[in-house]
C-alpha cells in the first residue's frame, strides 16, 4: 500500500488532512513531538526511514508579524524545510502536497490574483513563502503548490475565533474593511488536497496534474464583511455574545497599524483547480456555521 507522511498534522489544516488522507493510503503522521522540522538532518533522516510514495506538507512557519523580526525563522519552516522536502521527493519520485499563500502577491491588482501572475510579497512571512514555492518548482519534484488564504477551523488561532471572542466579551469592536480575501475552512482545503491526490494516483499522465493551484472558497469578503457575517451566524445559531454585527465598525488598514504590511486585495482565482480535477468550490459562507457551532462549544473560546 502506499505511504503519506504527513507533517504539520496538529495545525488547522494538518488536523482536517488526519481525517481525509487515510482514504488514500497509510498514512504516518509527523508532528513536534516526533521531528523538529527546523532540524533538516532530522527531517532528511526520518524520511530515509520512513520512505514515502507521497509527503504533505502543513507545517508552516505562520507567525505574520512576528516573521518581521525573525525572517531567519520563518524561511528555515517556509523555505530550507521545504527544499529538503521537495529534493527527496525529486530523487525518490514521491509526490509532494505543500500549501502557500495569498501573501505571495502584493495585492495592488484590482483582480482575483491566478496562477500566471507574478509571487511579489509584501512581508518576511509572504517572502519566505515565495521562497518555499520556488524550491519546489526548482527541484523539478512532482507537486501540488496549493495556494490558500484566511484559513479557519475550530483549532488553532485564527479571525473566526477572535471575532467570537470580541463580541462574547466587548459590546462594540472595530474591523478592517480594505482587505479582501476568501475565508476558507481549514476542511475544504483537506477534502479537496484529498480529491486532487485520488485523481492523481488513478490517472496514467498524473505528471501533466503537477502545478500551482489556488485553493480557496468561491466568493469573497472584507475582513469587516466576513466579521458581521461571522456574529449574525453565531447569533441565529444561539451562541450568547455581548453585541450585534451592528456593533462592529469598519476601519481602514491603516487605522490598524500591523507590523507586517498586508496586501489590499488577497483574492485568488480558483477555476484553475476546479476545471484541472472537475470539481466544485462552494461560496465560502458554506462551511462557516458548521465551524461556529463547532467552537461555540468550546468551552474556553472566550479567554
Ligand atoms: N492560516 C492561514 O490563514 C493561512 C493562510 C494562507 C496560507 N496558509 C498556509 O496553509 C498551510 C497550513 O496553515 P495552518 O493555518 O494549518 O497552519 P498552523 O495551524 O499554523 O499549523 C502549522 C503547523 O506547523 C507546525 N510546525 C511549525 N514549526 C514546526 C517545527 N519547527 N517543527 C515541527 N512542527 C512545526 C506547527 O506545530 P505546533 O502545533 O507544534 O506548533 C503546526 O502544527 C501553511 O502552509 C500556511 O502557510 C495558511
Amino acid at each position: 500500500m502506499r505511504k503519506i507522511v504527513l507533517f504539520g498534522s496538529n495545525g488547522q489544516v494538518g488536523w482536517e488532512l488526519q481525517r481525509s488522507l487515510p482514504l488514500l493510503g497509510n498514512l504516518v503522521v509527523c508532528d513536534r513531538s516526533k521531528v523538529d522540522l527546523s532540524d533538516l538532518d532530522a527531517v532528511s533522516a526520518y524520511l530515509r526511514q520512513e520512505r514515502p510514495d507521497i509527503i504533505v506538507n502543513a507545517a508552516a512557519y505562520n507567525a505574520v508579524d512576528l516573521a518581521e523580526s525573525f525572517e531567519e525563522d520563518a524561511q528555515k519552516i517556509n523555505c530550507y524545510l521545504v527544499k529538503v522536502l521537495a529534493e527527496y521527493a525529486a530523487v525518490n519520485n514521491a509526490w509532494l502536497v505543500h500549501y502557500s499563500t495569498d501573501y505571495v502577491f502584493n495585492g495592488e491588482s484590482n483582480l482575483p490574483y491566478t496562477e500566471a501572475d507574478a509571487p511579489n510579497p509584501l512581508n518576511a512571512y509572504g517572502r519566505s513563502k515565495a521562497q518555499g514555492e520556488h524550491a519546489v518548482v526548482a527541484s523539478g519534484c512532482n507537486h501540488l503548490l496549493l495556494r490558500t488564504s484566511w484559513i479557519y477551523s475550530a483549532r488553532g488561532r485564527n479571525f473566526a475565533k477572535t471575532i467570537l471572542r470580541l463580541a462574547a466579551t466587548k459590546t462594540s469592536f472595530s474591523v478592517v474593511d480594505d482587505q479582501t480575501g476568501a475565508p476558507t475552512s481549514a476542511s475544504l482545503v483537506a477534502d479537496i488536497t484529498a480529491l486532487c491526490l485520488y485523481r492523481i494516483l488513478n490517472s496514467t499522465n498524473s505528471e501533466n496534474l503537477s502545478g500551482t493551484y489556488h485553493v480557496v472558497a468561491s466568493g469573497y469578503a472584507s475582513w469587516y464583511e466576513y466579521a458581521r457575517y461571522l456574529v449574525s451566524e453565531a447569533v441565529s445559531l444561539g451562541v450568547h455574545l455581548n453585541c450585534t454585527e451592528h456593533d462592529i465598525r469598519a476601519v481602514s488598514g491603516s487605522e490598524y497599524p500591523t507590523k507586517a504590511i498586508r496586501p489590499k486585495n488577497s483574492r485568488l482565482d480558483n477555476s484553475k483547480i476546479q476545471n484541472a480535477f472537475n470539481i466544485n468550490i462552494p461560496d465560502w459562507k458554506i462551511y462557516i456555521n458548521r465551524t461556529l457551532s463547532d467552537i461555540a462549544r468550546q468551552d474556553d473560546y472566550v479567554s
